[in-house]
């Protein structure tokens, strides 16, 4: 088994609470207490990345997503703390607002590209393309493709699986539930679970990519990663779980049912759940194990996301 390296970055191990919420009590990894400017599940991937990416004497990190990618701000505060800057390609106009994480990219000197949605279809030929540029110009662009979800990456989410093992014991626990975008996530908890020999459900709530795209897709990532680091584990394929159908307003947009809610949890137990993933992940953790008294042994993750509540406050209000 080869074990990558990684630079420190995220405050872990992050707490699992036992949360009460409509007078019913469930577990909750705190996920999106990785830190603060730098938070969420971003950071754990972001440990291998950029580790690999100062290996590879990388002179700029170039990465991608929506205008409001939490990934894209969190690799752009994370290159900064190892003194390297960022260009993202963003899927949104030059007139989006500037608040929440497109504020901080600002704030932070993110040289960014703004793409129409058909343009960022072929974002990852776009950046191998503006590599080639920089290379004629000696210079080093490190292309980081959509939500950090490398085999490297993913890395941060097996870790996460020992991380939780230390504090639960996995017997006890049927499944793990939680957002899913790019299903680095995911994929890094499946490895994770055969790795450590626990027999426990991967819950992907679908916010992004059609049910079978996104399966194949962490299917193929978590298969990779055990290629490419030669661990000696097998994944099942029926320990993922795609809850599918809690994005159908878009990934960009986010229905008043699931405010509702989400403003119900917050006045409840003062956690906020942000519009694109944990607001979303957290309507089909209550509608799925909350509501059907099958919580108790089933985890949710909040994985963060806060700063993209500020692009909605109108909504949220
Ligand atoms: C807050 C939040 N939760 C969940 C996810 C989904 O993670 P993944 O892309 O690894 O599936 C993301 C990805 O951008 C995110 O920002």
């Amino acid at each position: 088994m080869i074990t990558p390296n990684k630079i420190s970055l995220a405050q872990i191990p992050t707490p699992l609470q036992v949360i009460k919420f409509e007078g019913k009590n469930f577990f909750i990894k705190r996920d999106d207490l990785t830190g603060c400017e730098l938070s969420g599940n971003k950071v754990r991937k972001l440990e291998y990345i950029l580790y690999d990416a100062k290996r590879k004497n990388a002179d700029v990190i170039f990465t991608c997503g929506g205008d409001q990618s939490n990934h894209a701000r969190a690799t752009t505060i994370a290159a900064k703390q190892i003194g390297l800057n960022t260009k993202l390609f963003l899927w949104g106009k030059e007139t989006s607002t500037l608040s929440g994480n497109l504020f901080l990219d600002k704030m932070y000197n993110a040289d960014i590209q703004f793409l129409n949605k058909k343009s960022y279809d072929r974002v990852n030929e776009i950046m191998f393309e503006e590599r080639i540029n920089l290379l004629k110009k000696k210079k080093n662009a490190y292309v980081l493709p959509e939500g950090g979800s490398t085999t490297l990456g993913i890395w941060g989410y097996i870790d996460f699986i020992n991380e939780i093992k230390k504090q639960i014991d996995l017997k006890s626990v049927n499944s793990i539930v939680a957002a899913c975008g790019s299903g680095g996530t995911a994929a890094g908890m499946l490895v994770g679970a055969a790795l450590y020999r626990a027999d426990i459900k991967i819950v992907a709530v679908n916010v992004l990519y059609s049910k079978e795209e996104i399966k194949k897709k962490i299917l193929q990532l978590a298969e990779g990663c055990i290629l490419d680091y030669k661990l000696n584990c097998k994944i099942n394929p029926e320990n993922l779980i795609i809850l599918d159908g809690y994005s159908k307003e878009g990934y960009k947009r986010i229905n008043q049912s699931k405010i509702k809610l989400i403003k119900k949890f917050a006045a409840e137990t003062g956690i906020l759940f942000d519009p694109a993933y944990s607001g979303k992940s957290f309507t089909a953790y209550y509608e799925n194990y909350l509501k059907t008294g099958k919580r108790k042994k089933n985890i949710f993750v909040h994985t963060g996301g806060l700063f993209g509540v500020f692009g909605r406050t109108k909504d949220y209000l």
